[in-house]
């Protein structure tokens, strides 16, 4: 091992302690970016990311005020010949509700047994602190190997409405030759995981409604159509029998999986007895034909996220309620387009809505799926990071989720991402009792520590 290596990976081993006092205080910030309320809160998240990058030496460290919340920026480029890399991470998180599940409150970080529990923990702020402490390690023991700059935002939770403009708008500023994304997670402790595709996400909202204002269901039951149940019924129509989504030309752009793919998928160790253990659900669901991890990664879904409608308090109460509500969003796979996944589902509507109701459909953030080069030298560069730490080939693999970012750098500035985080499957992300296991999250940094300088110009 280098000198640099050695003295690198010592210096956050003996500074854990201290890496999790700061932890605890980004994690005491409630920074979440949907809430108005909180607007302070993110922009008081946004100064702390700012001042740990000013610590670390970094230039030109910048807040930059969108319409929404800001983006933190900062670089140094004092390695001549060597690649530059930009990091990226967000600092805001999901709301907290339903706060009473939680077994100690979201913003008081606790560490209880081997995980530290708190909202933001593994979903991003424990990430966003990997890059931090590994980039601290090295500046400390000699500095950095490669030229770095850094993009923090505070929207990715309402999805980015405003990054990519930032982005368009600082082409120059943000000009790099790899994207580091540590927002995703490994599949298990013990199974380092390099994700190398993501879906995209088209989210709506449908609101049907009826009479003027709701209705004593025995005087008007029968004489006019009630929108709960139209709403009810035009969900239903969305899935055929096979699990497959019925909007007219969904699976149209769909890219089918190669045989190579689907071996690479089906050969991850994570078997339907895995997503049974972290659901909790009685059975699996889904599109015929494919395996959980092929559907979950690799395949398109139409989801109702959320459904309002007529009386839902204690008791009874005999309504045809005025309107109904929906969320309902889809997890698209490359080449789909949300523009025309939006296009379809009016199609639909427009076809299947009967005339004896309005409807009206909104669009919320959303953006492509991306799928990124497996054989970068930055995926080459973490592969062997992840292999020092774990001692074991990581895995490859298509992840479910969603980051907008990586597509907009695709598209804007022509770079590919690589993306490796520590989060793990049972960590609770945008659930109640969220945490990180801590080893994870050290054996993380060590990872970041060998990936820059895997990528150290010989
Ligand atoms: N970190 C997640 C994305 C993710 C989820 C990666 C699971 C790996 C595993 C990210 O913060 C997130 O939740 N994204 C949203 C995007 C949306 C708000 C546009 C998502 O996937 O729902
Ligand atoms: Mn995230």
């Amino acid at each position: 091992m280098t000198d640099q290596r050695q003295a690198a990976l010592e210096y956050a081993h003996k500074n854990k302690d201290r890496f999790l006092a700061e932890f605890k205080e980004i994690l005491s910030i409630p920074s979440v970016s949907t809430d108005p309320v909180h607007a302070d809160d993110v922009r008081k998240a946004s100064e702390w990311m700012a001042a740990q990058l000013r610590a670390l030496g970094m230039q030109k460290v910048q807040i930059f005020p969108t319409a929404l919340h800001p983006v933190v920026y900062g670089e140094k480029l004092d390695v001549p010949g060597a690649p530059t890399l930009l990091i990226y991470g967000h600092y805001d998180v999901q709301p907290t509700d339903p706060l009473d599940l939680w077994t100690t409150a979201p913003f008081e970080p606790t560490v209880r047994g081997d995980d530290i529990f708190a909202r933001g923990a593994s979903d991003m702020k424990g990430q966003a602190l990997v890059t931090l402490k590994s980039v601290e390690a090295l500046v400390k023991t000699g500095g950095m190997p490669v030229n770095l700059k850094w993009l923090f935002e505070g929207e990715e939770e309402v999805g980015s409405p405003n990054l990519p403009k930032f982005i368009a708008e600082h082409k120059d500023l943000l000009a790099c030759d790899l994207a580091v994304n540590p927002d995703a997670g490994i599949l298990g402790q013990e199974l380092p995981t390099i994700t190398y595709g993501l879906r995209g996400l088209a989210y709506f909202e449908l609101r049907v409604t009826g009479p003027a204002h709701d209705l004593h269901s025995g005087i008007f039951g029968g004489v006019v159509h009630n929108p709960a149940n139209v709403l009810a019924e035009l969900i239903a129509g969305m899935h055929d029998a096979k699990g497959r989504v019925t909007l007219p030309g969904f699976y149209d752009k769909v890219r089918e999986l190669s045989k190579a793919e689907r071996d690479e998928i089906n050969r991850v160790p994570i078997d339907d007895g895995h997503y049974l253990k972290n659901t909790g659900a009685p059975a699996l669901y889904g599109e015929t034909g494919y395996s959980a991890n092929e559907r979950a990664g690799a395949r398109p879904t139409l989801d109702v996220n959320g459904l309002l409608s007529g009386f839902t308090g204690q008791g009874s109460k005999t309504i045809i309620p005025a309107w109904a509500m929906a969320k309902l969003s889809c997890r698209l796979v490359p080449d789909q387009d949300p523009e025309e996944v939006h296009q379809q589902l009016i199609k639909y509507l427009e076809t299947h809505a009967p005339k004896d109701v309005r409807w009206e459909l909104q669009v919320h953030a959303g953006g492509p799926a991306s799928i990124s080069d497996r054989n970068n030298v930055g995926v080459r560069a973490m592969g062997a990071a992840l292999e020092a730490v774990w001692g074991k080939r990581p895995f490859f693999r298509r992840e479910g989720g969603s980051i907008p970012v990586v597509a907009d750098m695709q598209q804007l500035l022509g770079v590919e991402s690589v993306i490796s985080g520590f989060g793990l499957p049972d960590d609770n992300v945008h659930a109640p009792n969220e945490k990180q296991h801590l080893p994870t999250w050290y054996r993380g940094i060590d990872t970041f520590i060998h990936f820059f300088l895997n990528l150290k110009p010989a």
